[in-house]
């Protein structure tokens, strides 16, 4: 058994081989996970954060905390085997992605926004929701990406421009599937 330990949520994983992909946060495995006698916390010597990387962390934080109970709703209210399965697998992972911007930030989460935690009443309309959503956030992560200028944000919203672009891929899927039920 070996352990793995990701460089963006700091989580560990063990297994006999290294997954593809972080199974906490989503990131690319063979870009972010290492092993556990190798890891850092890149968030030790970030140093001061610019006013612009604050903003767009608490943004991010903000979407996250409301994407996360979102998909938990949409997998309680979901009557399909594996779209709950799903909808709960992508809670987890945004939770976990705001669990890593509040380690940056180092701030307690806000609050979901009203009514932005709540999911539809069926499966397709929570798939395009959930598209938009991640939509939304993939663009604004990239664009926080490119406005961070210490290594370690540019770093973070690159992986989670990377996570939330396959969750789009996932859900286009979905959506084709499921359209046709
Ligand atoms: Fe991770
Ligand atoms: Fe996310």
């Amino acid at each position: 058994m070996k352990f793995y330990r990701c460089l963006i949520c700091g989580d560990v994983y063990m297994g006999t081989e290294m997954p593809t992909n972080c199974p906490f946060c989503g990131a690319l495995a063979a870009k972010y996970l290492v092993k556990a006698e190798d890891w850092v916390d890149e968030n030790e010597d970030i140093g001061n954060i610019s006013d612009i990387s604050r903003r767009n962390l608490e943004t991010a934080l903000q979407l996250e905390v409301n994407n996360a109970p979102f998909y938990k709703d949409a997998s309680l209210k979901s009557e399909n085997i594996e779209l709950q399965g799903v909808f709960k697998c992508l809670a987890k992972i945004e939770a976990e992605h705001a669990s890593a911007l509040r380690k940056v930030l180092k701030t307690e989460p806000p609050l979901p926004e009203e009514g932005k935690e709540v999911a539809l009443d069926s499966d397709i309309d929570n798939l395009k929701a959930a598209h938009r959503r991640e939509t939304a956030a993939a663009a604004f992560y990239k664009k926080a990406a490119s406005e961070a200028i210490e290594p370690r944000i540019n770093k973070l919203f690159t992986a989670l421009t990377e996570i939330e672009t396959d969750h789009i891929r996932l859900e286009d899927i979905l959506i084709a599937k499921f359209s046709s039920h």
